[in-house]
């Protein structure tokens, strides 16, 4: 469904280039959980941004359904962007002047009662149903991006890209709120970034990044076979 080929990122800084990701491939079915792993550097963050569009790589494609982003318009790919999409970033951009429930609805595809009513179950399901109206500076920051993970869900986008989404959450928190992100898959697939590999218990595939490439891939068999002969 979605897949890279070949993807480079080469960022310029002012000292000279940074190679953030060379020559990477990866696949992405419908309705599967993805994780990445790595440590601090190894480009994560990059590879996010180029499945999502949000950056052109250097070299290589990305294409959604065997369309090549290279070939869509700028207006077609903030589009796909928009309803296809959900995202969850390591700074979570929430508006300052709207509430909690406000921030979620900015994402909804239509402003009516329904999805009001879905933006509040959503917040409650991740732990906010009393905080629905507050403002994003009256809220800690783990909760901060429990608002953004409940505004990536809400238009029921077919990718989900969350980068450190449990990054701010303590540990109970973060499990329930990898629960929820998880059970996200009967609807469209996930792919989480992350340092912890304990949140990734029930991936289907864990994707291993170092320096700017794959290290290593282990579906969940092949975890599974790594536990028992353990
Ligand atoms: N805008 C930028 N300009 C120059 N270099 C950058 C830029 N963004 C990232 N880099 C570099 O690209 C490399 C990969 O960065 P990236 O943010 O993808 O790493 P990451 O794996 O997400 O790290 P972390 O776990 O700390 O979030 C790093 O060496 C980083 O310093
Ligand atoms: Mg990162």
């Amino acid at each position: 469904m979605l897949h890279g080929e070949n993807l480079t990122l080469t960022y310029k800084d002012g000292e000279g280039l940074v190679d953030a990701l060379h020559g990477l491939s990866l696949s992405i079915e419908d309705h599967q959980f993805i994780g990445i792993l790595g440590p601090s550097g190894c480009g994560k963050s990059s590879l996010l941004y180029l499945l999502s569009g949000l950056r052109k790589p250097t070299k290589g494609e990305v294409y959604l359904d065997d369309r090549p982003y290279s070939k869509m318009p700028e207006r077609e790919r903030v589009e796909l962007r928009r309803t296809e999409f959900g995202f969850v970033f390591q700074q979570h951009f929430l508006i300052n002047y709207l509430t909690a429930l406000e921030n979620v609805m900015v994402s909804a595809p239509v402003q009516d009662r329904a999805h009001a009513e879905q933006g509040k179950a959503l917040l409650a399901d991740l732990g906010l149903g009393e905080k629905l109206h507050r403002f994003p500076y009256e809220l800690s920051g783990g909760e901060r991006q429990r608002v953004a993970i409940a505004r990536a869900m809400i238009h029921r986008p077919r990718v989900i890209f969350a980068d450190e989404p449990t990054g701010l959450l303590d540990r109970r928190t973060g499990l329930q709120v990898m629960a929820l992100l998880r059970s996200y898959r009967e609807q469209g697939s996930l792919i989480a970034v992350t340092h912890n590999p304990e949140i990734l218990a029930e991936a289907d595939l864990i994707v291993r990044l170092r320096d700017g490439q794959i290290a290593s891939m282990e579906d969940r068999v092949a975890r599974q076979t790594q536990e028992a002969a353990k």
